[in-house]
């Protein structure tokens, strides 16, 4: 009898986390993830989801995942529906990643599209799947060093993301000192200006006044009607699957004007209907027709 109530109070072996998450309520979070962004949940990422929701359980004081699920079905939860997706979204990114399509944008797209907005026209980019907003902040740090008044013409950077979370951090603008870590001086400079060693880093005010950040969820209805000159949408889709990535691409085609760019990530392409509306221009630059 000692021996079984020491057997019992033994704890679970580390495989078996002790509020398991079985085969029936990960499929219902993975529907309903999918359901809500577009975001497919292979098998493979149940730990991850598993250790990242674990979170949830405990700050909402729940015994188990069908409890987490009940309650995330619930009219009303939005809130809580929010939470899951921003638990379960990858959100890496640094400044200028993917150095190529900034040299892109640089060289090739930006130079007309400044003379236009120095003409009276209207420019406008598009950060879709910003994250914590150093993808915007590099695009508008590209534009203000070929254009040092942009914010005299009507030329603008929108920079949405589903995660709320991620737009606070965006809108807030500040980041760890670490995050000018791989950057040559010259780029950060432009995002920070000068460097205080060790302390928090701040986009320049002259960069921010550029960027609205937004909060937008890619799979319901836009509220902006475009035309977007450039797209940034790079690192997002590999997360949706066919389907969703190929009427994504069909799209962001319908906001872009003949000549206007499409960048995505480096292991994305554009598939589907939305091909034949593009050329391309490296292996993730696209040209409108
Ligand atoms: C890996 S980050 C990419 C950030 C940046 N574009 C880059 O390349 O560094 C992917 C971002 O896509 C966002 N995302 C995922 N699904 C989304 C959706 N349905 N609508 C909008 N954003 C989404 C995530 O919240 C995350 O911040």
């Amino acid at each position: 009898m000692q021996r079984r109530r020491r057997d019992m109070a033994a704890p679970a072996p580390a495989h078996q986390p002790e509020v398991p998450l079985d085969d029936r309520e990960f499929s219902r979070i993975a529907a309903l993830v999918h359901n809500l962004a577009g975001i497919v949940l292979a098998e493979a990422k149940r730990p991850l989801v598993h250790s990242r929701l674990i979170k949830r359980l405990r700050a909402l004081n729940l015994p188990d995942f069908a409890s987490y699920v009940d309650l995330l079905a619930t009219q009303g939860n939005e809130a809580e529906r929010l939470e899951l997706v921003s638990a379960v979204t990858t959100n890496v990114t640094s400044f200028f990643r993917e150095q190529h399509h900034f040299e892109f944008l640089g060289k090739r797209a930006l130079p007309p599209l400044i003379a236009r907005a120095q003409g009276g026209a209207r420019v406008r980019l598009w950060s879709a799947g910003c994250s914590s907003g150093e993808e915007p902040y590099s695009m508008a740090a590209t534009l203000l060093a070929l254009c040092p008044d942009a914010h005299r013409h009507d030329i603008r950077i929108l920079a949405t993301d589903i995660d709320r979370g991620m737009i606070e951090k965006a809108r807030r603008a500040v980041y760890a000192p670490d995050a000018a870590a791989g950057l040559a001086p010259e780029a950060a400079r432009r995002l920070f200006g000068d460097l205080k060693p060790g302390g928090a880093l701040q986009i320049l005010e002259a960069i921010t006044r550029l960027v609205t950040c937004n909060a937008l969820n890619l799979q319901d209805n836009w509220p902006m009607k475009g035309p977007f000159d450039v797209i940034f949408c790079r690192n997002v889709v590999i997360y949706f699957d066919k389907q969703t990535q190929e009427r994504l691409w069909q799209r962001f085609a319908a906001l872009l004007p003949p000549g206007g760019y499409l960048m995505i990530g480096h292991s994305e392409r554009v598939t589907g209907p939305a091909l034949g509306l593009f050329t391309t221009d490296g292996m993730t630059t696209y040209r409108r027709r």
